[in-house]
Parts: C-alpha cells; sequence; structure tokens
C-alpha cells in the first residue's frame, strides 16, 4: 500500500482547523496592515530560485526538488544531465514563496518606478529536501507578507510590529517570542565583510569541518550557522557585520531600532544572524521559543537587490514568512490548544417512514446557512443519537410520524436532552437562536 512521503504531513480534522484559523488570523492582522492576499505557482522555473535566493545556497544546492514531466524524463535520461533542456523545462518545487512572488510582481507590473509600495501576503505549502525530524520537514506550509517598493527602515519596523502581533494573536504570549534582529549590509559594504569572513575561515581552515573549508568560497557567511562545536566555537572570533557597516547600512539599521523601540517590541542584536538566503541586504530578522526547542518559527529581512536580481528594474523589498507545523508543536510546547473547536452542527434524525421529511428538511436547514448532518444507513433513532454526539451536534431534529402528523419537528438539546416542539416553518430560526445563545 502507497505510504506518505516521509517529511510530509496531511491536514487533517483538528490539524486542518488549525491552519485554517492561522490564515483567518492572517487575513485579519495583514489587512489591518493594507496587504492584500496572493497565490503564485507552487511550479516555477529553477531559474526564478537559483537567480533570487542563490546558487550557492543549500536550498537551491541541495534541497530543491526538481521536476520533470514523464515526457522528458527518457531524454533526460538519455543524455544524462539537463543540458538539452530548455529554461522552460527546468522545473522545480518551490521551496519558499519570496522569489516566486518578486518573479510575478515583475510580470505583472506589480511596482511601477514611483508608485506606491506593493503589500501582499501569501500562504501555501514549500517543499525542501531536507532530514526529516521534529520541525523539520520536506513539505510544510509558510504564511508570508512582502513589500515592494520603498526602502524606508520605518517598513521594516511596522513588518516586525506586524509579525509579533500575528503571533500573540496565535496565541504566543509576547514574553515567549525571542526576536533577533541583525543588519547584513549593501552592495556597498557586504563585499569587505564577506572577503574579511572568508579570510577569517582560511585562517583557521585547520580547525574546521570541510564543509566550512567549502563555504569560504562558496558562502563564506554561512559558518556562522555551523553545527560543527569546533567551527562555532572558532566562529566566535569571526569579524562582525556590524562593525563594517556602511553610514547608510548602520543609520538605517539604527533607525529601524529605534522605531522597534519606540513601539516597545523587545529584541535581542545578533550580529552573527545571517539566515540561509542570498538575496537578504540590511535588516534580518528571526524569532523563535526557545522552551519549545523546534527552532525559528519564522523569519525573513529585506531583500533590495532581489528584483534587479530576477530581472526587474531596481526596485527595494522586504518581507516574511512563518511556519505553521513548527508554530503549531510550539504552541502546543507552551501548553496551548490552537485547534479551534468544530463548528457547531445540527443533526436531523427519522423514523424509518419519515425519511422523505428528513431528506427535505436537511435541504431547508443548509439552505439557510445551518451546518447540518443526516444518517444515511437506516439506524435506529437511538443510533442516530449516538452518531450526532459523536459528530459533536449540539442539537437534533426528530422527525417521527406524531411530528409529521403536526406538520413539526421535535428539537433535542443534546446536551440537556431537554425537548420543544416546534414548527416545521420556525424550524431554521429557532435553531438558529439556540445555537447563538
Ligand atoms: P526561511 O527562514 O527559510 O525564510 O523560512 C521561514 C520559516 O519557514 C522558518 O522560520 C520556519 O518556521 C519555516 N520552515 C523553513 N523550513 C522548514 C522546514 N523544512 N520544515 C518546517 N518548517 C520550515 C523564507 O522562506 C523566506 N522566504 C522568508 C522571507 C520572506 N524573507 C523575505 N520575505
Amino acid at each position: 500500500m502507497p505510504q506518505k512521503v516521509q517529511g510530509t504531513e496531511d491536514l487533517i480534522g483538528s490539524y486542518m482547523r488549525e491552519w485554517e484559523r492561522m490564515l483567518a488570523i492572517a487575513r485579519e492582522v495583514f489587512g489591518t496592515y493594507g496587504f492584500d492576499a496572493v497565490e503564485t505557482p507552487a511550479l516555477e522555473q529553477v531559474d526564478t530560485f537559483v537567480h533570487g535566493i542563490g546558487e550557492s545556497t543549500d536550498v537551491v544546492r541541495k534541497e530543491m526538488f526538481r521536476v520533470v514531466s514523464g515526457a522528458l524524463l527518457g531524454d533526460l535520461l538519455a543524455v544524462g544531465n539537463e543540458s538539452g533542456l530548455k529554461a522552460r523545462q527546468r522545473l522545480a518545487l518551490r521551496p519558499e514563496g519570496t522569489a516566486g512572488f518578486v518573479r510575478a510582481a515583475i510580470e505583472n507590473n506589480l511596482v511601477p518606478q514611483g508608485a506606491a509600495p506593493v503589500k501582499a501576503w501569501y500562504a501555501g505549502p514549500m517543499f525542501r529536501g531536507e532530514r526529516p525530524q521534529k520541525g523539520r520537514l520536506r513539505q510544510f506550509h509558510q504564511v508570508g507578507a512582502e513589500v515592494l517598493g520603498a526602502s524606508d527602515p520605518a517598513l521594516d519596523a511596522e513588518l516586525i510590529i506586524m509579525l509579533i502581533e500575528f503571533f500573540v494573536k496565535l496565541g504566543f504570549p509576547a514574553e515567549s517570542l525571542k526576536l533577533r534582529i541583525n543588519s547584513m549590509g549593501d552592495a556597498i559594504c557586504r563585499p569587505a565583510y564577506r572577503a574579511s569572513v572568508r579570510a577569517f575561515i582560511l585562517a583557521h581552515a585547520d580547525g574546521m569541518c570541510d564543509d566550512c573549508r567549502e563555504r569560504a568560497e562558496l558562502n563564506p557567511l554561512r559558518a556562522f550557522d555551523c553545527k560543527n562545536p569546533a567551527c562555532s566555537e572558532i566562529m566566535q572570533g569571526a569579524p562582525l557585520v556590524t562593525d563594517q557597516l556602511c553610514p547608510a547600512c548602520a543609520a538605517h539599521y539604527a533607525q529601524v531600532k529605534a522605531y522597534l523601540d519606540e513601539a516597545g517590541i523587545a529584541y535581542e542584536e545578533d550580529p552573527t544572524l545571517v539566515r540561509g538566503l542570498d538575496y537578504y541586504t540590511r535588516t534580518v530578522f528571526e524569532v523563535d521559543v526557545e522552551e519549545a526547542g523546534v527552532g525559528a518559527i519564522g523569519g525573513g529581512g529585506r531583500y533590495d537587490g532581489l528584483v534587479e536580481l530576477e530581472g526587474g528594474k531596481p526596485t527595494p523589498g522586504i518581507g516574511f514568512a512563518v511556519g505553521f507545523e513548527r508554530i503549531s508543536l510550539a504552541l502546543r510546547a507552551l501548553g496551548s490548544s490552537p485547534a479551534p473547536e468544530p463548528e457547531p452542527c445540527v443533526f436531523v434524525a427519522c423514523t424509518p417512514d419519515q425519511r422523505q421529511a428528513a431528506f427535505s428538511a436537511t435541504h431547508a436547514l443548509r439552505a439557510a446557512g445551518i451546518r447540518t448532518e443526516a444518517d444515511y444507513q437506516g439506524r435506529s433513532l437511538k443510533s442516530q443519537f449516538k452518531l450526532a454526539d459523536k459528530l459533536g451536534a449540539r442539537l437534533c431534529v426528530v422527525l417521527g410520524p406524531d411530528e409529521a402528523a403536526a406538520g413539526s419537528a421535535t428539537l433535542r438539546d443534546m446536551e440537556t436532552h431537554e425537548q420543544v416542539l416546534v414548527s416545521l416553518a420556525e424550524l431554521a430560526e429557532a435553531i438558529k437562536a439556540r445555537l447563538e445563545a
């Protein structure tokens, strides 16, 4: 029997309601800040991610799921590599949402020069071929928000404030959220900083792992995230980006912090926070819940060069994304039960001779917007009540010969077992009044 792919999860029952609740809170909170919902494809050209996320990142080099149609698979296997494929044939499942959103913004001319910034939020599955473990999946769900078209540090602060507000609305006590921020510099100051980290790694290469030695050439800043204890100890002495920011980046960072201070947002400066995607410039941030031990529940930053990397006109941008599965784990670790109760429903029970009347009543209640269930397996009345309980029905409509003769139905409260006779014409209103009480 086929089974689900390792590192994927089914969203069913209360877990699905948790995801829907997160979407509803995102719509509410992000809507207040002027964000519109967008949806871009899960399938994009490989180049969208290579240009945006960066060829040397782990996400692109090791974790991207490539997609080949059956028709092309034969050609690919015959040649042995993708040199024969055109750019439009080289496809991948999105490992994150930002690069695809930026591609879509350029293609749909969302940010004409001089226009007001565009603000968009999205939600959906992302795919990374990581080694599955708690809080690390191969298909996971993100909710993200992006702003294109302004470099004002007020936007950086507002976005971080919106993120914290979102977490608090989801149920995290503000004091459980650990926000770390940093500035990664820009095209002016980063190259020199990167070179200094590369030189530092090469000078300490003997004590560092093979991966870090490789990183010195490919992506030296990633060495800050190496899990090897010897490497992390050595990297504690590495040059810090905040000591090498150019005056414009230093002023931008100072202003972001001033806005956060003014808004009363607690944060910790972490000059080793470098993030795993190459497109970041200036402000970067991550949030985690230390007690939960599931890693970052959200992160993001500014990406002032990304639109240009994807082939658009120079346009600054900033955004974040949060991970649904980690948020769910973290809320549970804090003792909060994040799944809302199912919507209350009504069950229509009947004696066998009243099946037709039950069919009509069910139809009428649904037409009145009431979530309604019924029996489709010819159960006895007693078993229908049991089923109603199992389905979480708050009320049961009972239709038997006596009720039919009176043009009425018995309305039974499933908790108190109290019963009243209600005329069929007033049934929907009577139910609504009780459900809302
Ligand atoms: P990211 O930090 O790679 O950023 O991912 C954001 C969040 O997605 C993480 O904090 C984590 O909660 C969740 N996440 C990432 N990988 C996994 C995984 N394998 N399993 C479960 N959850 C995971 C981005 O993706 C950027 N696009 C964020 C951004 C938007 N930056 C600017 N705009």
